[in-house]
């Protein structure tokens, strides 16, 4: 087990009302170590919420959220940090590279801040077998100014496996690309999913991507249902 979320609640004050708006609304979810799951659901439902509440990006109104069995409350700012970096690999609709440095640059960085230097070691050659994989080693002293949106995305995604996350949260990861960027970065993520068995948690407005997962969960009016 890797990610258990018990009775989940999410409210966000409205300005306009002084009125709470309810988005999560007693959710509970169990991520097992190797699951792929899709979350879909209108615009506004509250899929990137639920994503980042489980990836301790943002806090609940209520609930617990367990980790590995602990739960994440008794865990201070600097804990979940590291469990951030190290446990968790986030994709976003945007890839979010810093343009300053190059593409090898970019995907190590994850690994400046983890502490055991066996972890460092090993880095630049993990990153450079997971640059092979995507199929970006021919570009890994590019700047993310000199690639397209699609090899920014995918090493976004060497990005995200840098540290060996037990699971990657990607919200809309294929969103900002076209077809065949977004085809081979859903091929990518599902390959990952089943060969590394690296847990997968994805949000899309993709019929065709969240067909690759094992469950699809629909996000509607505050519940999840499948
Ligand atoms: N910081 C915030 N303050 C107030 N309301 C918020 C805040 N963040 C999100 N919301 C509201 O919560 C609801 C859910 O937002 P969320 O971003 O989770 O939706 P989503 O399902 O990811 O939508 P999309 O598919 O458009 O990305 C929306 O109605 C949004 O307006
Ligand atoms: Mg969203």
């Amino acid at each position: 087990m890797i990610i258990e979320l018990e009775n989940i609640y999410k409210s966000y004050q409205n300005n306009s009302s002084s009125s709470q708006i309810k988005v999560l609304d007693n959710i509970s979810l169990k991520i097992n170590s190797g699951d792929s799951i899709a979350i879909v659901g209108p615009s506004g439902c509250g899929k990137s919420t639920l994503l980042n509440i489980m990836g301790t990006l943002d806090k609940a109104s209520s609930g617990i959220i367990k980790i590995n069995n602990d739960d994440i409350s008794k865990f201070n700012d600097k804990k979940l940090a590291e469990i951030r970096n190290q446990k968790i690999g986030f994709v976003f609709q945007m890839h979010h590279l810093l343009p300053q440095l190059n593409l090898l640059e970019n995907v190590l960085l994850p690994t400046l801040i983890v502490k055991e230097t066996k972890h460092k070691e090993s880095a630049k050659s993990r990153a450079l077998e997971l640059l092979r994989f995507v199929g970006l080693e021919d570009k890994i002293k590019q700047y993310p100014g000199q690639l397209s949106g699609g090899e920014c995305q995918r090493a976004s995604v060497v990005r995200a496996l840098i540290n060996q996350p037990e699971i990657i949260l990607a919200d809309e990861p294929t969103g900002s690309l076209d077809q065949e960027s977004a085809d081979q970065i859903g091929e990518l993520l599902s390959k990952i999913n089943k060969e590394q068995n690296v847990a997968l948690v994805l949000v899309t407005h993709s019929l065709e991507l969240a067909n690759k997962m094992k469950v699809i969960y629909k996000l509607n009016n505050g519940k999840l249902n499948t």
